[in-house]
């Protein structure tokens, strides 16, 4: 897989001494037009294929994707709106392969994003990689040592990051804005539907390399809506909290200014009210000890009751954060405020968020850090996105070590928990307004897992442990030499 690109080839062909093809052959020409492959351009993807193009000295060339029904269709709404035609790929070695490309951005599922990163950087390319920045703990640091290794620029797509305005706010409260931290809660409280229990065994789309799709997971296929609904099986996704939670967790450490892992971790949590193939849970609650102030997150897809459509709320908020301070509360996600004891707003913390959710200022972020060749120009860098995604596994982790209890037990057994007995409060009536059973049903009870933010490992816990990394399919194995 290792390759050279074309500013490389270029740069090799005409230079007498090129001691370091990567880094030097760039810097040198670093007005040059930037050419960008997206990989992946069914939903997120197609965002980047509109959203790159607008950004000056930026062309992007082609596009990849391994079902050719959603490749012909981006690709021929991309030539009517932009007025060329893409490159098609149907294999992301191709893109790889290809010395006419420069970077590449990976909009492909979460199974694919250490994989898509290793690889992409031993080819020379720069890379910009959809959250969760990694599937599991220890890929994400082997794409860490893959971007040092190469000298590439790899962003996360936590694009939050990229707001001046929280830039700002958060600097402030870590020097004391809203007083002394007491806590930090996420929240994301949306509506999701079943996906179902197919009776016959569903089968890929006759336009998809199915394959190709699975890469390092398995390709039994479970689930009869083939795109997205691959959040909910662990081979592939990394449920809610992966999913959506890597942006909240992210503002969450932020907060707490926290540049390593959490001391310990629990959650509880489990799959309520469908009936479906799904594996993960559609309702949980993480606790994350750090010395400055604990966090919480509280998550469910359920609505606020059975047939209604409206989702849960706290403190006036579906999804986004609330910073706790002896002084002081922010609520926000986006933009947010600052209320005093009473209630009262005090201030509001807004700004510019761009365009596309705040995705353009980042790929606009991530443009700069090219042309510079400075990770520290990023303001999304392996290294952040992974200490905000391993909240996420690590949760995961917790969850999947976990037993299955009585839910009824559920107060009782948090009540040495604080923060978490409230929650688990919220969490029971929330599942009785949408008929689950209180005195039946199950919660999976995850365990305490303390961890050491030296290692990022868990101390004499080996059960914990083996699921800091996946079993990878041959032939999409990460490499333990990147
Ligand atoms: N930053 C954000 O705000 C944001 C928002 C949504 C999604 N995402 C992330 O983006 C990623 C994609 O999400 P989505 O909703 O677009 O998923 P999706 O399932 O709708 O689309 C993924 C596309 O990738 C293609 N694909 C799969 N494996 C491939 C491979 N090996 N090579 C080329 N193409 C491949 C699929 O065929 C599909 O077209 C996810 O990891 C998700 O978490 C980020």
């Amino acid at each position: 897989m290792v390759s050279v690109n074309r500013r490389q080839f270029l740069a090799a062909a005409s230079a007498a001494a090129v001691t370091s093809m990567t880094s030097n052959a760039r810097s040198a020409e670093a007005n040059d037009e930037l050419r960008v492959v997206v990989i992946g351009v069914n939903s997120i993807g197609n965002t980047h294929l509109n959203g790159f193009p607008k950004i000056p000295g930026v062309k992007v060339v082609g596009a990849c994707d391994v079902d050719s029904a959603v490749l012909g269709k981006r690709t021929e709404e991309f030539d009517k709106k932009f007025g060329y035609g893409l490159k098609k790929y149907d294999d992301l070695r191709r893109v790889y392969d290809d010395p006419d490309v420069d970077a590449v951005v990976l909009g492909v599922p979460n199974h694919w994003h250490g994989l898509g990163t290793v690889w992409g950087c031993q080819a020379g390319k720069d890379v910009y990689t959809e959250k969760p920045c990694s599937h599991n703990i220890w890929e994400a640091g082997q794409m860490e040592k893959a971007a040092a290794k190469y000298d590439r620029i790899v962003q996360i797509g936590i694009q939050r990051r990229s707001f001046k305005h929280l830039q700002d706010f958060f600097q402030e409260v870590h020097q004391g804005a809203l007083g002394k931290l007491k806590s930090v809660k996420g929240i994301y409280l949306t509506r999701r539907e079943s996906i179902g229990r197919p009776t016959t065994a569903p089968q890929p789309p006759s336009t998809v390399n199915h394959d190709l799709w699975c890469g390092p997971g398995s390709t039994k296929l479970q689930r009869a809506k083939y795109h997205y609904d691959w959040h909910w099986f662990w081979d592939y996704g990394n449920a809610e909290l992966g999913n959506n939670g890597p942006h909240i967790l992210d503002l969450c450490r932020w907060a707490v200014g926290a540049e390593e892992f959490p001391t310990s971790v629990s959650s509880v949590g489990g799959r309520y009210a469908w009936d479906d193939n799904g594996q993960t849970p559609n309702t949980h609650l993480l606790r994350y000890e750090y010395a400055k102030a604990p966090i919480t997150f509280e998550i469910r897809d359920l609505p606020t009751a059975t047939g209604k459509r409206d989702t849960c709320k706290y403190k006036g908020l579906s999804y986004g954060i609330v910073i706790e301070g002896e002084e002081a509360t922010y609520l926000g996600f986006d933009t947010g405020k600052v209320v005093d004891p009473d209630g009262k707003t005090i201030r509001e913390i807004k700004g510019d968020t761009g365009s596309d959710g705040g995705r353009q200022l980042h790929r606009e972020n991530f443009v700069k850090a090219v042309r510079s060749r400075k990770t520290s120009d990023l303001n999304c860098p392996v290294r952040a996105g992974h200490l905000s995604t391993a909240l996420c596994h690590l949760g995961n982790i917790s969850h999947l070590t976990g037993e299955s209890l009585p839910l009824a037990s559920l107060e009782e057994r948090v009540q040495d928990q604080p923060l978490m007995t409230d929650a688990a409060t919220r969490m029971t009536e929330h599942l009785a307004a949408n008929g689950v059973d209180l005195d039946s049903a199950a919660v999976q009870m995850g365990r305490t897992l303390a961890i050491d933010p030296k290692t990022e490992k868990f101390p004499n816990d080996e059960a914990a442990n083996r699921l800091l990394r996946r079993e990878y399919r041959a032939p999409y194995v990460v490499p333990e030499q990147v």
